[in-house]
């Protein structure tokens, strides 16, 4: 029988900020899993919360002038705030320095110390406490006063303590096993072997417990020492189940949820999920989780976007100028789900405007509108579906089939790609159609295309349920539906559901401004580009160093965005002797599917693993009965042609300019 439940984790927040963009991240596509799961039918338990223990915590307390517990305490509602506002749709939310928490912490420590898996022994090491984490003497050096963490690069203090240790090296064969045994535990699989090789290259011991550190849970038998932070926050996603409780049904939900199906996290802390948690489990005769899904970073100017850099945006603000529901679209389709992404506000305004308002929006509007207009609302099934519509509704198949195997498969931004290349294929249809003309000409034919547009809308407007909850609803509503339908009834009633359209009074998205606090960032190149001395001042003001036509301003230049790509998969179209169709590793800009007319100057096999450069932000357009999704540049002199190349080590996604 298959289980029909469904355990989705967040890491646990440090409290010493307010949640950001990168936490909401993490959060949110822990909310669209569980949001899918739901609609699948499982029964789903979604955890997050806060790791309010360690060195860190203290001593930003000590600078609040505040008690730990006060300073924890007055740092919760932000994160309260920012998860209602952003519908995350979680279950229980867990603070470390809850009691039932402690208790299990207590309880397992007393466990592995019975077990004879915790010793004492001396620590002479490194220790980096933004990181929370020990850095052994062999990583960064002896003799030197003071040295950086190779993961944050702070600096690190030098710590000698009487600590207790984790026989964390005594499990290094039944990690290795286990990884063998479960191929799928780490995704995506490039995350998985950078742990292989760091287990496989020899575990130490693992120091769990700080002498120095009074905030923390105290080390059951030794009041001198507290559980390492890693340790208790770690234990949060068996304790927030009743693991090691005591009572009558305590230990139910444990039994129903445990092994967690997804544990939701950036790369820095795959380390701690992937090594020292299952060996945790394992000293307990628990089984590790199931999967982990490693996402990237959040970038700003290509930097990690993070509290103590100061270069991060408030969901909030975001969610105030855009719109909830529009960030929560825009991370999860425009953040390639397992590479690093830079986010701008420009990019955000643009996917809106394009992707939401011309796109969805657009076709909604025009649908029902039309419709209305010929007084059509109620939607008329046809007895039999023309070729055209045939075809659409092939295309609606199979991209919900797609969409159902990419989300099972946590590639959530090629989901979303997936329903956007749909999206793009009905636009075309209705557009093909014509059905403004037919209205006056065939009623029938109008009938039809009314209801196969609306029909493939119902199909969108479920599986962008589990990313914009209240857009979905709205959509629905549009189309004469109030609830979001289980998704066994939408993919069982393809193309067969009673439709009475309505136009909404609002649009369902607006063309976003730019917000008052939008400060746009200083431009390297045209800052390099000013005129300097007086002989440039007065060559530019001539004019003189223009060829070819007018200038540009750097402003028109920016709109474009190019970026660097692989060409993964290159095939002809049937129907054309020119044109060929690409599948483009565009890294953060996704993979596409762009057709170029290049198939007289290059074979298939010529370009598959060729970089070129890309136009990015083109609007989908249909060709060929195919959608192409950005441009590749070439350069073209008679009858020879060259793709525009980048060096092998820039990375896909990297934008030119
Ligand atoms: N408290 C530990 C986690 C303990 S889990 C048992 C911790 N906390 S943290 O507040 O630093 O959060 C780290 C996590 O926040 C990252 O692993 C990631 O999930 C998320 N992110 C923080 N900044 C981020 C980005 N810029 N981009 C994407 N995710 C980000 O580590």
């Amino acid at each position: 029988m298959s289980k029909n439940t469904f355990y989705v984790t967040t890491p646990i927040y440090y409290v010493n900020a307010k949640p950001h963009l990168g936490t909401l991240y993490s959060t949110l596509l822990a909310d669209v899993l569980a949001r899918w799961n739901r609609m699948k039918g499982a029964d789903v338990f979604f955890l997050t919360g806060t790791d309010e223990h360690g060195q860190k915590i203290a001593n930003q307390a000590a600078m609040a002038e505040m008690a730990p517990q006060q300073f924890v305490d007055q740092m919760i509602p932000p994160f309260h705030a920012a998860w209602e506002r952003y519908h995350i749709s979680y279950d229980h939310f867990i603070r470390t320095t809850d009691l039932s928490h402690k208790q299990t912490v207590s309880r397992w420590i007393e466990q592995l110390i019975s077990k004879g898996d915790i010793y004492k022994a001396r620590y002479e090491g490194w220790y980096c406490v933004p990181c929370e984490t020990f850095i052994p003497l062999e990583k960064l050096g002896e003799e030197k006063a003071s040295a950086a963490c190779p993961s944050c690069q702070r600096e690190v203090s030098r710590i000698t303590e009487e600590n207790y240790f984790f026989k964390l090296s005594a499990y290094q064969d039944r990690l290795l096993a286990f990884y063998d045994q479960h191929p799928d535990f780490i995704f995506p699989k490039e995350r998985g072997n950078e742990i292989f090789s760091f287990v496989r290259s020899g575990l130490k011991d693992l120091s769990i417990s700080r002498m120095s550190v009074d905030w923390g849970i105290p080390f059951p038998g030794d009041s001198e020492h507290t559980v390492y932070v890693w340790g208790d926050a770690l234990m949060n996603y068996v304790s927030a189940l009743g693991y090691l409780q005591t009572g009558p049904q305590a230990g139910d939900r444990f039994a129903k949820f445990w092994p967690a199906d997804v544990q939701v996290m950036a790369k820095d802390i795959v380390k701690f999920h992937a090594v020292y948690f299952p060996a945790f489990l394992m000293a307990m005769g628990v089984q590790p989780a199931r999967r982990l899904l490693v996402h990237g970073y959040l970038l700003v100017d290509n930097d990690k976007m993070s509290k103590s850099k100061g270069n991060v945006f408030d969901p909030v603000v975001l969610a105030d100028s855009f719109g909830v529901d529009q960030i929560r679209f825009y991370l999860t389709r425009y953040m390639t789900t397992t590479q690093d992404g830079n986010v701008s506000v420009p990019d955000i305004m643009q996917r809106i405007e394009s992707d939401l308002a011309n796109a969805l929006g657009n076709l909604l509007q025009r649908t029902a509108s039309l419709a209305l207009k010929q007084g059509a609302a109620q939607v008329v099934l046809p007895k039999q579906w023309s070729d055209a519509s045939e075809k659409l509704r092939a295309q609606c198949g199979d991209m919900l089939a797609q969409f159902e195997k990419q989300m099972d498969g946590l590639q959530l931004s090629q989901a979303y790609a997936s329903v956007w290349n749909f999206i793009a294929q009905v636009n075309a249809y209705f557009h093909e159609q014509e059905p403004w003309k037919l209205a006056k000409t065939d009623m029938q034919k109008f009938t039809q295309v009314i209801a196969a547009s609306a029909q493939s809308l119902y199909a969108i407007a479920h599986v962008i349920a589990p990313v914009m909850p209240f857009k979905s609803r709205q959509l629905l509503a549009a189309l004469g539906h109030t609830l979001v339908a289980d998704k066994s009834v939408v993919w069982a009633n393809q193309w067969n559901v009673a439709c009475t359209l309505f136009v909404p009074k609002d649009p369902l998205f607006i063309r976003p401004e730019m917000p008052e606090w939008y400060q746009k960032p200083v431009d390297k190149a045209e800052e390099s580009n000013k005129p300097t001395t007086e002989k440039d001042v007065a060559v530019v003001q001539s004019g003189e160093k223009a060829t070819g036509g007018e200038y540009i301003t750097i402003d028109t230049l920016a709109q474009v965005v190019l970026v660097a790509g692989t060409i993964k998969e290159c095939e002809p179209v049937a129907k054309s002797k020119k044109i060929l169709r690409m599948s483009v590793d565009l890294g953060a800009y996704g993979m596409r599917q762009i057709l170029a007319g290049v198939a007289e100057f290059f074979t298939p096999e010529q370009l598959i693993s060729k970089r070129a450069t890309f136009v990015a932000n083109l609007p989908p357009r249909p060709m060929l009965g195919l959608i192409s999704e950005g441009m590749m540049l070439v350069a073209k002199d008679g009858n020879k042609m060259s793709l525009v190349s980048v060096d092998p080590d820039i990375a896909d996604g990297t934008r030119l300019g």
